[in-house]
């Protein structure tokens, strides 16, 4: 709990029960969700990278594009003269989208799953539309040009049968025996020029652990859902918010069927493993895709989208190596290299 107690106190609430201590993402706040007086509420509080104040501020830019009935009610703010900062939001739900599509669905039925998806897409395409602008990369929330460096950097590091990745960009890589060539070129290829030629407002980062679900009495029908995490609320790449919907199941979701193995050679870093991805994963990814090519084809997108949007893909997923740890998810470090660099050869494919 490290300090929630004290915090809810400050707020008024000393009576409460704690219903889960939330996984947490990248930035390594602390999510705590509690129970007072008949309601369920988060308090977010710790540390972030973008402070919660501007998560706040954030939330109210959401707030005219997609209306409050989309997004939990802020009941408390506080700041603490040690600059740390804490908020109480109400918790409709306890369950994300991640839960109810990995957890055996949680007694929501596929084809609700699957209805509710499509429906967050096209409020999300309906968001891209009302606020599509020429692409610039100096207005941008997330500017492209450093996320390829922090990720590269992360990885250069990265340790891998005792030899620093840096160490290894001479040698091929080859995935499930497949060889997809040279790593530095892969490497060229992600740092391609990736813009495209709109950016636009939305929630940035629309994966499915930033989506709460809960159903309704009517199974014929859609979940209710609503979204969190207002990070990286703003002006983006459209494309770099559509990567989300797909790249948080290959990166977040799927599951290693036994342990992947690494072998290192004088000319090749070589990694082999079995995937496992639910069916329904699968047609999420499937239907997401198909509602992104037709928004590209209404906007005009220029020819070769879909290779920036898989580039994308890549980056996201070779970034979540980063986040592996916080995760709990340190045994898919080297599942994520193969991931990214199998889409990045993909893309060197088709581009030459
Ligand atoms: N209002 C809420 N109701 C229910 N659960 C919540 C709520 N807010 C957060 N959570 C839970 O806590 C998790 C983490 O919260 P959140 O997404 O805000 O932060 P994060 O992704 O860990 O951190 P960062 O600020 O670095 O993006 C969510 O994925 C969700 O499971
Ligand atoms: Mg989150």
């Amino acid at each position: 709990m490290d300090g929630a107690a004290e915090i809810l106190a400050d707020m008024g609430i000393e009576k409460f029960d704690v219903i889960q201590i939330a996984q947490t993402g990248g930035s390594g706040p602390k999510v705590v969700i509690i129970s007072a007086n008949g309601y369920m509420y988060a308090l977010k509080f710790g540390k972030t990278r973008i402070p919660i104040s501007d998560q706040l501020k954030n939330r109210g830019i959401l707030v005219d594009l997609i209306g409050e009935s989309r997004l939990p009610k802020v009941m408390q703010f506080k700041r603490y003269p040690d600059g740390s900062e804490a908020m109480l939001i109400t918790a409709p739900s306890r369950n994300t989208l991640h839960d109810v599509v990995t957890l055996d669905n949680m007694g929501i039925g596929e084809k609700e799953i699957l209805r509710t998806v499509d429906d967050i897409v096209s409020r999300f395409i309906v968001m891209w539309k009302q606020t599509i602008l020429p692409y610039k990369d100096n207005v941008c929330t997330r500017p492209l040009i450093f996320r390829n460096e922090r990720i590269f950097n992360f990885l250069d590091q990265l340790v891998i049968n005792s030899l620093p990745f840096s160490e290894l960009k001479g040698r091929n890589i080859i995935v499930n025996k497949k060889n997809l060539g040279n790593i530095s070129d892969l490497i060229q290829v992600a740092n391609q020029d990736n813009s495209p030629k709109y950016m636009v407002t939305c929630h940035a980062d629309p994966n499915a652990d930033n989506i709460l679900i809960s159903p309704t009495l009517n199974s014929k029908s859609t979940c209710y859902w609503w979204l969190i995490d207002y990070e990286w609320v703003g002006q983006i790449s459209w494309i770099l918010s559509a990567s989300h919907f797909l790249g948080w199941w290959i990166s977040n979701a799927s599951r290693l069927k036994s342990r992947l193995e690494t072998n290192i050679t004088p000319e090749s870093l070589e990694f082999s493993y079995e995937v496992y991805r639910s069916e329904l994963m699968n047609n999420i990814i499937t239907r997401c895709a198909r509602k992104i090519a037709r928004f590209a084809k209404q906007i005009k997108e220029p020819d070769g989208w879909d290779l920036k949007l898989r580039r994308m893909v890549a980056l996201l997923i070779l970034g979540d190596v980063r986040f592996a740890g916080a995760r709990s998810r340190e045994a898919y470090t080297h599942y994520l290299i193969a991931e990214g660099f199998q889409l990045l050869s993909e893309v060197k494919e088709k581009t030459t």
